[in-house]
């Protein structure tokens, strides 16, 4: 009998994409689908930062105060994440003020990588997947787009949902989000030095998915030397 395990009987390797990118680039819908796609989970970690900023402005607590936001991002049940109610604009702005906070990254990242680990393995999104949460991801997407595409497609999504908004104050929105995303200190918004660029500046959300999923496909099969 041979003392080496059957193929069948070896785990299946865990499986981390790792998509990030800047504010309404598209990442989101594109990771939800590619989860799907490979049969992964899916966490979209920009909930996570939202959650924490909801819970402070929900008990009424200082957005400002470490101690007090790291404690909240401790006890987040990644389980228990509202899209549709952490989806709202005044708790993306508080989001992106609890996130700079080194306590609630360290946190946050921790529950993320126990996300990632868990088999079959799972797509996250965020801004710093890549760079950070899974420096090992076997793929690593960087999505982008332009501010003014971005802008638009930001505005379409408030007026087809019935609510009104004025593009240039979209597009102010999108370039502070940014400059806070990139220039914080603690893990900026940057591509990982070995992701691939996927700008979407010129395409809609079908051709970006299949442009992901060849970048996909093509990085799994080196990977497994077929
Ligand atoms: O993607 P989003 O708008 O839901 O993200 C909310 C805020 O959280 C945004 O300002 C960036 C921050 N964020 C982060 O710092 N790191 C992540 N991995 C995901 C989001």
């Amino acid at each position: 009998m041979s003392d080496v395990a059957a193929p069948q009987d070896a785990p299946e390797p865990v499986l981390a994409i790792a998509i990030d990118g800047p504010a309404a680039s598209g990442k989101g819908t594109l990771a939800r689908r590619l989860a799907r796609h490979y049969g992964l989970r899916h966490l979209d970690t920009g909930l996570t930062y939202r959650a924490v900023a909801a819970r402070l402005l929900e008990e009424d607590l200082p957005l400002d105060d470490e101690a007090t936001a790291e404690a909240a991002a401790r006890t987040l049940d990644l389980g228990a994440l509202d899209r549709a109610r952490l989806a709202q604009h005044h708790i993306g702005e508080a989001a992106s003020k609890v996130a700079v906070m080194p306590g609630v990254r360290r946190a946050l990242v921790d529950k993320q990588r126990a996300f990632a680990a868990a088999p079959p393995g799972a797509v996250l999104d965020g801004r710093d997947i890549g760079t950070v949460v899974c420096p090992e991801a076997a793929v690593k997407l960087y999505v982008t787009a332009s501010a003014e595409v971005r802008a638009v497609r930001r505005f379409r999504e408030i007026t087809d949902g019935g609510g009104a908004a004025d593009y240039e104050a979209v597009l102010a929105d999108i370039r502070r989000r940014d400059a806070r995303d990139m220039g914080r200190a603690d893990s900026p918004l940057r591509p990982a030095a070995d992701a691939h660029l996927l700008d979407t500046s010129e395409m809609d959300i079908e051709a970006a998915f299949m442009a992901a999923c060849r970048l996909i496909d093509a990085a799994l099969a080196a990977r497994s030397g077929t």
